[in-house]
């Protein structure tokens, strides 16, 4: 089998490559990636010289150099994580994401359906998106695999366009399809834009937390592994033509999460208790800020035994763990564009 996995070089998408390099030896594992500021192939070098993994440089974007791509090679499975994955970046420029996250698939699928010319048998077009297509929930409730979707910022409009149209292109051509909706994720190789990278860095360098608004959202926050072995689980026994919702059944509200934070922080950089607490710093609110997200993960749960594997406590010491012995890759993604980013970003707080 030929498995194409797009955004491999990023924060999920490495971990996904990783685990399908490692499990599936007789497969061939291609990872295409544009390498953006949000790529980065330090994150595979482990696995860099396997014989069954590739990577190819490309842009989803250019459907000539896709078609070519898709025809050269043949692929049995595309997982697509490829995508402009910040909200706060889509606010600044929301035609980034249009691009990538909807023409970029739509090249994707069409390449599939060219390729696959009506013959699906073992062909599958797994699109791995998100909770946020869903809007926000009130203080109670779960987002469910029928709730409707109600996009609230571009990243998320964006998203939810993907999702309909590979959802069209399973009723209109028999594509055959999953799509997978996950909550936050953190853990290892996670680019520090994301809340909990982004405060990791700025407690080791003793800078403001930028807490937007009054730190009262929710967020259900999973271990980036354990996404990757759903997305596993999904590829192999996953129903075609289904929409599963993947969650930590683990909800934060932000100002909670950076609190546990800085006092594990505190204790593994041997700083006194407090010490990092005092650098929360209360800013303007994000535009359209979502209140609440909150995954009902009982599908998948039921239907194919899948439950997260580590405790939130333990996930976040690993995750701290990583970026304090990995401060040279933090220094090679935060020089350069990333002091641009957020110089616009946080200036106006
Ligand atoms: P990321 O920003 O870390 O990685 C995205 C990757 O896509 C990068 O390696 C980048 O170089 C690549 N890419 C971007 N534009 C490209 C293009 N035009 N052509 C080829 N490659 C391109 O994102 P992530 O957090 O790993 O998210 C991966 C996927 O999972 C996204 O589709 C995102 O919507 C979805 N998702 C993310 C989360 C989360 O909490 N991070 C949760 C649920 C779903
Ligand atoms: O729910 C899944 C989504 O989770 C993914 O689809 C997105 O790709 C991913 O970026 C993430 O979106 P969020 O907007 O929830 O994640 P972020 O880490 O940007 O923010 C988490 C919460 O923390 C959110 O309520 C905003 C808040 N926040 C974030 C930043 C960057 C702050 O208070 N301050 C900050 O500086």
């Amino acid at each position: 089998m030929t498995i194409l996995i797009t955004g491999g070089a990023g924060f999920i998408g490495s971990h996904v490559v990783r685990l399908f390099v490692k499990k599936y030896p007789n497969y061939k594992i291609y990872n295409l990636d544009l390498l953006t500021y949000a790529g980065n192939l330090e994150n595979l070098k482990d696995i860099q010289n396997t014989p069954n993994y590739t990577f190819i440089k490309g842009d989803i974007n250019d459907s000539e150099f896709i078609d070519t791509l898709f025809e050269a090679y043949k692929f049995d499975t595309v997982i697509h994580l490829a995508a402009e994955s910040h909200v706060d970046r889509s606010i600044k420029d929301p035609m980034a994401f249009v691009k990538t996250n909807v023409f970029g698939t739509v090249n994707l699928l069409n390449a599939s359906k060219k390729i696959w010319d009506n013959n699906f048998e073992n062909k599958l077009f797994y699109h791995i998106s998100t909770d946020e297509v869903y809007g926000t929930l009130g203080d109670t409730g779960l987002f469910t695999e029928t709730t409707p979707y109600s996009p609230n910022s571009p990243y998320s409009a964006s998203k939810a366009s993907s999702d309909h149209f590979v959802r069209a292109y399973g009723e209109t051509y028999g594509l055959p399809f999953i799509i997978s909706n996950c909550s936050n994720n953190y853990g290892q190789n996670q680019f520090p834009e994301k809340l909990i990278p982004l405060f990791i860095n700025n407690i080791i360098n003793m800078k403001p937390l930028p807490v937007y608004g009054d730190g009262n959202y929710t967020r259900d926050w999973l271990y980036v592994v354990d996404h990757a072995i759903a997305i596993e689980l999904l590829f192999s026994k996953g129903k075609k033509g289904e929409t599963y919702n993947i969650g930590g059944f683990n909800e934060w509200k932000n100002i909670d999460l950076v609190k546990v934070l800085c006092k594990q922080m505190d204790l593994k950089l041997g700083r006194k208790k407090g010490d990092s607490e005092k650098l929360i710093t209360y800013v303007k609110d994000r535009p359209g800020h979502d209140l609440r997200y909150a995954i009902d993960a009982s599908k998948i749960n039921r239907e194919l035994g899948w439950k997260p594997s580590v405790t939130f406590e333990e996930g976040l010491s690993i995750t701290i763990d990583w970026y304090l012995s990995n401060k040279e890759w933090l220094k090679n993604v935060t020089s350069g564009e990333y002091q641009n980013y957020y110089e616009k970003q946080y200036k106006q707080h």
